[in-house]
Parts: structure tokens; sequence; C-alpha cells
């Protein structure tokens, strides 16, 4: 299993850039028989206000917002975000003071505002090994007047997450299939659901992908989330106009090739523990659960 921690590199070295140079294409209307266009991968900018719950992960230690980003997120509430647990938890959970959040722009260099968190909940059977129970939730200091994301319920997790379903990630990550290239814009890319039996298959994951994991992409490859759109939504319609969350960008084997299904954590199926983490008093934080009161500024 692949799972890499997205670090955006500040310099990238001139083989990088050379590299990153060759592989360029630019953007353009897809034509038929277009494959792999290096976008978030195979995707496309999204629009200012298109998915206004979509929120990047920043290193609170970092001033730069575009160096600061390394993975993404979603407002499910306005003072929760839903993310991955592999974005928060390294052998331990981050302290909040570690992480902060940018709401409000597609922009990674102008625009939003960066919100303190003041408690992370890493689902407490996250498994680093398997990535089952990649899901975590980011308590903000103050809430936010956004549209917020719903998730999936189990109820509707039948209808609204069948395979065949055109699903959409979004994110900030990198663009390119080999090398790295990461966006200042968002990006966002349409990815049908496939069942988890052909995501199982010998040429796909043979078993890796778990009951409450959900795969989305093309046999053919092309399409994907990729390195730095970890924690992002992937989101379905809801059959109402609007989107509902249905994974969280988790892991692949590379991005957009044949066969590797891009692998998110089955919202639906933690429907309950989101509930229950959201409605808790936050007084005395239970086990797992990582608090640290900030300074207010002087
Ligand atoms: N683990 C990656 C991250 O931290 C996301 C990987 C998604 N990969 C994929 N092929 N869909 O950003």
């Amino acid at each position: 299993m692949q799972i890499m921690t997205a670090v955006r590199r500040p310099a990238a070295g001139i083989a990088t850039l050379l590299l990153a140079a060759a592989l360029a294409v630019p953007d353009g209307p897809a034509r038929a028989g277009d494959v792999a266009k290096p976008q978030i991968v195979g995707g496309e900018k999204a629009a200012p206000g298109e998915f206004p719950w979509q929120v990047a992960l920043l290193d609170g230690s970092v001033g730069n917002t575009f160096d600061a980003q390394f993975c993404g997120g979603a407002l499910i509430s306005e003072r929760w975000v839903a993310t991955a647990a592999h974005c928060v938890f390294d052998g331990r959970v981050e302290p909040p003071s570690a992480v902060d959040i940018l709401v409000g722009t597609i922009s990674l260099k102008s625009g939003g505002v960066r919100i303190d968190v003041d408690t992370i909940v890493v689902h407490p059977r996250y498994d680093e090994r398997t990535s089952e129970n990649d899901i975590a939730l980011l308590r903000l200091v103050e809430p936010v007047d956004v549209e917020t994301l719903p998730p999936v319920t189990l109820g509707e997790e039948t209808a609204l997450t069948a395979a065949g379903t055109l699903a959409t990630a979004i994110g900030w990550g990198d663009t390119l299939v080999k090398g790295e290239r990461f966006p200042v814009d968002l990006r966002k890319v349409n990815v049908p659901i496939v069942t988890n039996r052909v995501c199982n298959g010998p040429r796909s994951y043979a078993g890796e992908v778990k009951t409450k994991m959900l795969c989305a992409g093309l046999a053919a490859g092309g399409k994907d989330s990729c390195q730095g759109d970890s924690g992002g939504p992937l989101v379905v319609p809801d059959g109402d106009g609007g989107f509902a969350l249905a994974g969280i960008t988790s892991w692949g084997a590379r991005c957009a090739a044949p066969n590797k299904y891009g692998v998110y954590t089955r919202v639906a199926r933690f429907a309950t523990w989101i509930e229950k983490v959201v409605a808790a008093p936050r007084r005395a934080p239970a086990a797992g659960v990582s608090t640290a009161v900030r300074a207010t500024a002087p």
C-alpha cells in the first residue's frame, strides 16, 4: 500500500522543474482521445464559490499559505471539518496548534480566512498499516458562516454511492502523474464510483480495499486524486441539486494509473461516529482526543 504524506516542497530542484516543464500540457477543452491530462490529475480548475465547504489544511508553523497546505478537508458543519486521519496522525495525534484551516478561497495565494483548530479527533480505530478508518474531525475555534457539506448517511449509501455514480474529487494536490506540480487554484475531477469487488481485482488492489473504503476512477486511468488531495472530499449528487460527502481521499497506488483506482474512506459507514463526536460536549476530552488551549493574541 502506498500512502505518501503530502509535502509541498518549498523549492523544486532544476531537474524537477525541467521534468515538470517537459510534462506540462496547457489547459484546454477535453477532446475525444485525450488521456491523462496532467491536472488534479486529469481534472480542471474549480470556479470561485463552486465548492464553498472545501478547506485546505495548513501547517500552523508555516506563514505562506501555499507552502503550508498539506491536505484538504470539508466543512460538515459551521464548526467541524472532516478530513483523513493520516493527515493529522503520525504515530500520535498532532497537537491542534500544528494545524490551521483555510476557508473561503479557491486560491492558496490570496483571499480566504485562516482559522485555528482547537480539537482534533482521530477515529479511535484508525489503522496506519491498513489505512482502515482513515477519518478525523477538526473543530474550529470559532464557527464559520459558509454553506456546509452533509455527509452521506447509512440510509442513503445505496442510492447515492452506487457503482457508476459520477463522483467529484476536489483538491490542491499534485497535478502530475510523474513528478510534482502543485496548483495555486483548487481543482476538481469527475470519477465514477466502482464496486469494492472490482477495486479488489487482481490487477487492482487484490484484497487491500476493506468494506469501509470506497473506490472511484477509470480502469484506463488518467483521472484521479493525488498527493496533497488527501483528506479532501469525494462528493456525489445528493439528488436534490446539491452535493453530499461520500468519501475522504485516502490512498492509491501512484496516481491515475490504469486499474489503480483512488481509494476513499466510505463516509456513510462513519455517520454515527461523526454525529456522536460533533454532538459531544467539549469540556472533558475523551481518549484519542487531543486538545490544546491556544493563547489568544495580545
Ligand atoms: N495519500 C495521499 C495524500 O496524502 C492521497 C492519495 C490519493 N491517491 C490516489 N491515487 N487517489 O495526499
